[in-house]
């Protein structure tokens, strides 16, 4: 790893690995950046550092040390990471299941738990996502699992609304994203990415919070997408293999 990647600058600069893992597999708070174009990664961190990601919920921490951090960063720094990161393969540790309920859960260090004997909940249209060994999040393993609680049916709606581009109130994901979403030149890879930090995107698009970049091509896509939608591509494309 370089310097960036594996020991940061303190006091500003952490490294990239603490965050977003050796491995690039990242965390559902952050994202996993394993195989993402050099040019991509660039072009999003000037993005935080322009204040063009200040994502929808003003006071999220790791928003905010994302965007310290790419404020911190010298070129070489950037350019080291995007090097590293660009040139790993990307690996899908979230397995998604469809499901009318979901274990009661608690917050707990940047992510959700289950709640000890505390039986279970209905999901309604929500994306639930959990690691499977909290220890091994808590010990930021880049090898820990997730699980991701998704509605019943929503992987197929998924695949049909991608596919047609919502019957025409969006855009067929692939014209841009690649055949399998695996991504291309600077547009991100979505296959096997959390589906957490898909809903988050997607929502920032819709919303208007995420500019920068080449984000403008995505103002068509997400204009007319639900909510319902959005929970139904994340689960879709949460479940294909990167
Ligand atoms: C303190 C934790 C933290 C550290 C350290 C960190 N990041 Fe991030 N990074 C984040 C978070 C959180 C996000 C997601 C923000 C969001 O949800 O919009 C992110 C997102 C990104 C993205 C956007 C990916 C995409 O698909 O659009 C890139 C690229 C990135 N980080 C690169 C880096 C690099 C390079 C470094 C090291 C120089 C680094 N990060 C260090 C927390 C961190
Ligand atoms: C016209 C081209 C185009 C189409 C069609 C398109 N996208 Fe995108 N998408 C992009 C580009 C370009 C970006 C990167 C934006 C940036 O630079 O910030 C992006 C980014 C995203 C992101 C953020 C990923 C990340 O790493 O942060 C998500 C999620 C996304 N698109 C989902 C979709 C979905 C779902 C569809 C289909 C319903 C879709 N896109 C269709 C061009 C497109």
């Amino acid at each position: 790893m370089p310097d960036a990647v594996g020991k940061g600058r303190p006091p500003q600069v952490y490294a990239c690995a603490y965050c977003h893992l050796p491995n690039g597999a990242g965390r559902p708070e952050n994202t996993s950046i394993a195989g993402l174009s050099a040019a991509y990664i660039r072009e999003q961190m000037a993005a935080f550092k322009n204040g063009d990601r200040p994502g929808s919920q003003p006071k999220r921490g790791p928003q905010n040390s994302m965007i310290a951090l790419a404020k911190a960063c010298s070129a070489s720094d950037i350019d080291e990471a995007a090097r590293y990161f660009s040139a790993l393969r990307p690996t899908s540790f979230v397995r998604v299941v469809e499901s009318e309920a979901v274990p009661r859960f608690q917050v707990a260090g940047w992510t959700l738990t289950p709640v000890a004997g505390g039986g279970s909940e209905p999901l309604g249209n929500r994306v639930v996502e959990m690691p499977l060994d909290f220890a091994r999040f808590e010990h930021r393993d880049s090898r820990t699992r997730y699980i991701a609680y998704v509605p019943r049916g929503s992987i197929a709606l998924g695949a049909e609304l991608a596919a047609t581009g919502a019957h025409g109130r969006s855009v067929a994901c692939a014209t841009c994203h690649g055949v399998r979403f695996e991504g291309m030149v600077d547009v991100p890879r979505l296959a096997g990415r959390s589906p957490s930090y898909l809903i988050r995107q997607l929502h920032d698009l819709r919303g208007g919070t995420r500019h920068g970049g080449s984000a403008d091509l995505m103002k068509p896509v997400v204009a007319n997408l639900t909510d319902g939608d959005i929970v139904a591509l994340a689960a879709y494309l949460a479940s294909c293999a990167p």
